[in-house]
């Protein structure tokens, strides 16, 4: 898929077909389009838990604060940051920031590999970090920062919400 297209078919997606399995070799690609993605000194902060283990989905369900919606999805990939890793480098306060900036951009990867596949995805942050990570047996250096459903469109969502204008969100200085 042409890029400019894949920027504005990807959508969040939160209804998945139940009867439509993913074939692994493209959660295998999404992986792969994660890990392209740059991190400040190039320390690539990031682990990738994935899942599609009908008991550990339901404890990745119960520790994403009542989005039941990723139920229905054949595929869970937790993405995790790991701060030490970038704090090796850059010293803690900037490690926290980089690894959240470094795991955002395989995030986004993810989704936008995703959508050329022709396969449905949602960003979805709001979760319980310290029950997730215990839910999952992840070690205490791991801050699972992020699930992603993966799986094909039961439905497409409305209407793309408005983006506020580039002329309000912008400042050109000459
Ligand atoms: C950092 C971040 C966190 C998000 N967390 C959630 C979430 O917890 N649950 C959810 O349903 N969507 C979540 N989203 C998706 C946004 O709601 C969505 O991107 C926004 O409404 C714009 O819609 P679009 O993605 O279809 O363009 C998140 C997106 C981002 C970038």
């Amino acid at each position: 898929m042409e890029f400019w297209k894949v920027l504005e078919e990807r959508r969040s997606i939160r209804e998945f077909d139940t009867e439509r399995a993913v074939d692994p070799e493209l959660i295998d690609r999404l992986l792969e389009a994660a890990i392209l993605a740059p991190t400040a000194g190039d320390r690539q902060p990031w682990h990738f838990v994935v899942t599609s283990n009908p008991e550990v989905k339901e404890k990745i369900v119960a520790n994403a604060l009542r989005q039941t919606f990723i139920a229905s999805a054949p595929v869970m990939i937790v993405v995790c940051g790991e701060p030490e890793r970038s704090g090796a480098r850059w010293g803690q306060m900037m490690a926290d920031l980089h690894t959240i900036q470094d795991t955002s951009a395989a995030i986004e990867n993810i989704l936008l590999a995703a959508t050329s596949m022709g396969l449905a995805a949602c960003w979805v942050s709001a979760l319980r970090e310290d029950e997730l990570r215990q839910a999952l047996n992840l070690p205490e250096n791991l801050r699972p920062l992020a699930i992603v459903p993966i799986g094909y469109a039961a439905k497409r969502p409305g209407a793309r919400p408005p983006r506020r204008p580039i002329k309000d969100v912008t400042t050109f200085i000459k």
